[in-house]
């Protein structure tokens, strides 16, 4: 097993190194992949250094899977070079994930979907897959009819000049800025670029790729992003109605049964779940599970987890071992 990480000096690729030393994912050979400036750089996972190599010398090693996160561009061009040469390429840019001919994956929602033919797999959003970790469970025993969902991202989704702008302001010093505002104690309804109706991009992921990975474009989706000043995870607030009427104890022990999902609820004790306590984690956690009681079959949900973790790099790294598991690679 020969592995590329393609963006390992990132915000993510740093992550996935990490999580593939944790989860001891059988490689036998690590290739970690960065621009030409970070070329003989070494880096280090599991106790052992790796030197940086570029994308061209990469290819010609032939890994037999590759792990994406060094953006858009990068990924248009450079995976089909890898799948050229028969790299399986999971790719964690948005470069992928909506073209007809290529699956998004959650593991625990749709990874029966791939095949050994597939040659890249995209990885969903972090707001998606988090929200879909609790969402898809009660899609699957009740129908969702409609979400309404309100994110509250860390700044790491962004990367690491938005950390530094973080840091900079925090310490009272001048610094790039990463967003058009301060970010220290604000909140900042723009994540990604704004579009022709009004959502931004991040926003319309949220509906687009639902649909997708749901396979139902009749599910109505309204969302809002917020970037907020936090770092261990993203946050959303989730309205969902569903098709059938339900019993909270029922949607709760759904959700405590559900793969990849923790409940934490409990009023009485101040139980939920919190960005602080969900960072380094690769679990999805919810909590706050009640009825709205201004709407019929509707239920409220608070999700959160690692955007760096289950939304991106874990995430990424089970469709890898999914692959493996069921010997596609
Ligand atoms: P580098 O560190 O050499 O710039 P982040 O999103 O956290 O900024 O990380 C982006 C990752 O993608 C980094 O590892 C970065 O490498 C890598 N990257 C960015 N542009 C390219 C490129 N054109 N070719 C290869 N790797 C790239």
């Amino acid at each position: 097993m020969k592995l590329a990480v393609v963006g390992a000096t990132g915000m993510v690729g740093e992550v996935m190194l990490r999580v593939l030393s944790e989860r001891k994912f059988p490689f036998t050979d690590l290739i970690p992949v960065a621009s030409e400036r970070s070329v003989g750089k070494k880096i280090m996972c599991g106790g052992n250094s790796y030197e940086v190599v570029g994308l061209e010398t990469a290819v010609s090693m032939e890994p037999d899977v590759a792990l994406f996160s060094a953006g858009g561009s990068t990924s248009l061009k450079w995976a089909p070079k890898f799948a050229e040469v028969g790299t399986v390429v999971i790719d964690n840019s948005s470069a992928w994930r909506m073209d007809p001919e290529i699956k998004l994956i959650i593991p625990e929602i749709n990874a029966e979907e791939l095949t050994s033919t597939d040659k890249i797999i995209a990885n969903p959003n972090c707001s998606t897959i988090q929200m879909l970790v609790a969402l898809a469970p009660l899609q699957k025993k009740y129908g969702i009819q409609r979400i309404v969902v309100s994110t509250y991202q860390s700044i790491t989704g962004t990367g690491v000049k938005a950390v530094q702008q973080l840091e900079n302001e925090y310490n009272d010093e001048k610094g790039e800025m990463a967003y058009p505002y301060p970010i220290h104690r604000n909140a900042i309804p723009h994540c990604d670029v704004f579009m022709d109706n009004g959502y931004t991009k991040e926003e319309m992921k949220l509906v687009n790729e639902t649909h997708k990975i749901l396979n139902d474009n009749s599910i109505g989706i309204s969302a809002t992003a917020i970037r907020i000043p936090v770092v261990g995870g993203h946050s959303e607030s989730i309205n969902v109605q569903l098709k059938k009427g339900f019993e909270l104890e029922d949607i709760r022990k759904l959700l405590q049964d559900s793969s990849g999902l923790v409940v934490q609820d409990n009023p009485e004790t101040n139980t939920y779940p919190m960005p602080i306590y969900a960072e380094g984690k690769n679990e999805v956690f919810v909590g706050r599970i009640r009825r709205d009681e201004s709407q019929d079959r509707t239920l409220n949900l608070w999700v959160v987890a690692d955007n760096l973790r289950k939304g991106a790099a874990t995430n990424t790294i089970q469709i890898a071992e999914y692959l493996m598991d069921k010997k596609l690679i």
